[in-house]
């Protein structure tokens, strides 16, 4: 038997992930924050992917400044740093020093990347839609860059375990690899 869910609540069944983390503004003045709402939205190259981000965020002060981000992909063992840049904000507090994250210099863009995480894409934003309390980031991949060992085309959940948000304090992992029988 199904059971009905609160429109207000119905975004948990379609939740996605992975969960990334972005960082914003310059090597010297760097923030990151934790993304659940990403997207991508075509398969032409460049790829574009979608990130959608509430007004309120420090994140948004800062991208909207160079209009340059960095994608990281962070992986279960992440997860503290991951939930923790995710609930505080870097307005007050350098993020980066308080979870233990380390900056590294990107190759094409201005903010960081971070070194612990296996995937990067570095982002130059191409449009900005605006909406009520979010709005719609579309972000022009110039680089990327993943963990050799760890993905071979698609991430290898044997080997690393994306993380992919429930709600509250909770994420769900990819673990194992599943494969349909039908043609490719
Ligand atoms: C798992 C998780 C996913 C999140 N996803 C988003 C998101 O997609 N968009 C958004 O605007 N905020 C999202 N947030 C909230 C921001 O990460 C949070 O408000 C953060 O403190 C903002 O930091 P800043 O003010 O330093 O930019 C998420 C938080 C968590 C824990």
């Amino acid at each position: 038997m199904k059971k009905e869910v609160k429109l207000s609540k119905s975004k948990w069944l379609v939740e996605p992930g992975c969960v990334v983390l972005v960082t914003s503004g310059t090597m010297e003045k760097a923030n990151v924050m934790t993304f659940s709402w990403q997207t991508p939205v075509n398969t032409a190259d460049p790829c574009l992917i979608l990130l959608v981000i509430s007004h309120a965020r420090y994140s948004y002060e800062l991208i909207k400044q160079n209009r340059q981000l960095v994608i990281n992909v962070p992986g279960e063992q992440l997860l503290e740093q991951v939930h923790f840049v995710g609930v505080v904000t870097g307005r007050e507090i350098d993020k980066f020093k308080e979870s233990g994250l380390t900056p590294v210099p990107a190759k094409i863009v201005e903010p960081p990347l971070i070194i612990e995480c296996a995937g990067h894409l570095e982002c130059r934003v191409a449009e900005i839609f605006e909406m009520q309390t979010h709005d719609l980031l579309i972000c022009e991949v110039v680089r990327a860059l993943a963990e050799e060992d760890l993905f071979d085309g698609k991430w290898i959940p044997e080997k690393f375990h994306t993380l992919h948000y429930l709600r509250g304090n909770k994420y769900g992992l990819m673990t194992r690899t599943i494969q349909a029988e039908g043609r490719k």
